[in-house]
């Protein structure tokens, strides 16, 4: 496979849909777009995430990806048949992949305000497991802490605390992680659940739904993550990107700085 597969978040979130591919499948060509200057995509009402859908689709097809991998649950729940229409290449969902990993009766879902308003999780998982309780949570501090580097602080302790609160209140057994930023959190929100309480990271279960385009990798074979086919785009603020996610890589990325808005007056 020479062509990349396309991998799209509005920032760093993707990275850990990225990191899972990697794990699963090696040092494969990826092309990565974190969308930093429209950051966050949660606050923005749907028909503007469509639109935006749209442009990323376009770019992607000028790139020649092999696939779309749709690592951010904002688009995948109000867009994904916009990036399905675009490109004639095959598209990875993170809810899809999501409600497969569930077998629990009574379900969480953590998100950000549009995943959460759009109910396409509690949608999808009850036609997949109809009488499955979901309870969506809308986090809207979250992203814009994980961005600035905040995995753990005090500050953010408090805020997923009230945001876990109805969630224990309702004795859920598992909780979804449905932004793809929240993966970054395992080891808080895992702190501050009760035992017994799963996070399901559903970039694990597309990891493993992409085993259909590039093969199943061999048994027991263990994978240390390298990125070096993976090539960095960003709308915005290349420089700081590439700070923010050398700490996973191991090193400064090169970032590449591209322009997608045809129409700039749009927002
Ligand atoms: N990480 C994205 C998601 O999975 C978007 C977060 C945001 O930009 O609000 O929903």
């Amino acid at each position: 496979m020479n062509s990349p597969l396309g991998i799209f978040d509005s920032g760093i979130g993707g990275f850990t849909v990225l990191r899972s591919v990697v794990e699963r499948h090696g040092d494969i060509p990826c092309l990565y777009l974190g969308d930093t200057e429209r950051i966050p995509y949660g606050d923005r009402p749907p028909a503007e995430i469509r639109i935006i859908a749209n442009e990323i689709s376009q770019w992607f097809s000028d790139q020649n990806v092999s696939a779309i991998l749709v690592a951010c649950n904002t688009t995948n729940s109000l867009a994904l048949d916009v990036v399905e229409r675009v490109n004639g290449v095959q598209v990875f969902s993170l809810i899809k992949a999501a409600v497969q990993m569930i077998f629990e009766d009574r379900v969480g879902v953590l998100a950000t305000s549009a995943t959460s308003a759009s109910s396409a999780y509690r949608k999808q998982i009850q036609i997949y497991r109809p009488g499955t309780i979901v309870l969506e949570q809308a986090c809207p501090a979250f992203v814009p802490l994980i961005e600035k580097g905040d995995c753990e602080s005090d500050e953010l302790r408090v805020v997923a605390s009230e945001y876990l609160k109805p969630l224990i209140e309702a004795r859920v057994e598992a909780i979804v992680l449905g932004c793809s930023h929240y993966p970054l959190l395992g080891s808080l929100l895992q702190d501050l659940l009760p035992k017994g309480v799963r996070l399901i990271d559903p970039a694990i279960g597309l990891a493993a739904d992409l085993d259909r385009l590039l093969g199943s990798p061999k048994a027991g074979s263990k994978i240390i993550p390298s990125f070096s086919n993976t090539r960095f785009c960003v709308t915005s603020d290349s420089r700081e990107f590439g700070s923010r996610v050398n700490k996973w890589l191991g090193g400064d990325p090169e970032v590449e700085l591209i322009s997608l808005r045809s129409t700039a007056c749009l927002f």
